[in-house]
């Protein structure tokens, strides 16, 4: 088993959709381990997205996360982080395969309705960015 970071992004949460999205993740067979709606504050985008601070696109991207409510999510399955980022497609949402959550609710790369963790280390690092160990 392993588990990942999820995030039902604020232009998903805004168009009612996180419903959709959740029961898409409960029908792809994760166990939702953890879940809250937060609507972060910039600098807690910002922490959450430092990796990508000397990017051009970070103000906007963390201006976006910190719009409105977002779900949280740890996700659990059998080599979740390759299988949530399998369900989620491209970041691109216009590259992103048919039958993908961004095809199907992601607006653009920025809007593009779903985060997921890319790697062991980066899903460790965002799971306890929001979590508490005793929540999961
Ligand atoms: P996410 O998986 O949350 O990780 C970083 C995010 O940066 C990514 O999804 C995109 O939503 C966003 N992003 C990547 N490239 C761009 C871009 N060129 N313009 C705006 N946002 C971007």
């Amino acid at each position: 088993m392993e588990r990942t970071f999820a995030i039902v992004k604020p232009d998903a949460v805004k168009s009612g959709k996180a419903g959709q999205i959740l029961a898409r993740i409960e029908a792809a067979g994760f166990t939702i381990r953890g879940m809250r709606l937060q609507h972060l504050s910039l600098k807690e985008a910002e922490g959450f997205y430092a990796v990508h601070a000397a990017r051009p696109f970070f103000g906007e991207l963390t201006q976006f996360m910190s719009s409105g409510p977002c779900v949280l999510l740890c996700l659990e399955a059998p080599d979740a982080i390759k299988k949530w980022r399998d369900t989620m497609g491209a970041t691109d949402p216009a590259k992103a395969d048919a039958g993908t959550l961004r095809r199907d609710f992601g607006m653009s790369i920025g809007n593009n309705a779903t985060h997921g963790s890319d790697a062991p280390e980066t899903a460790a690092f965002e799971l306890g960015y929001f979590f508490r160990g005793m929540e999961l």
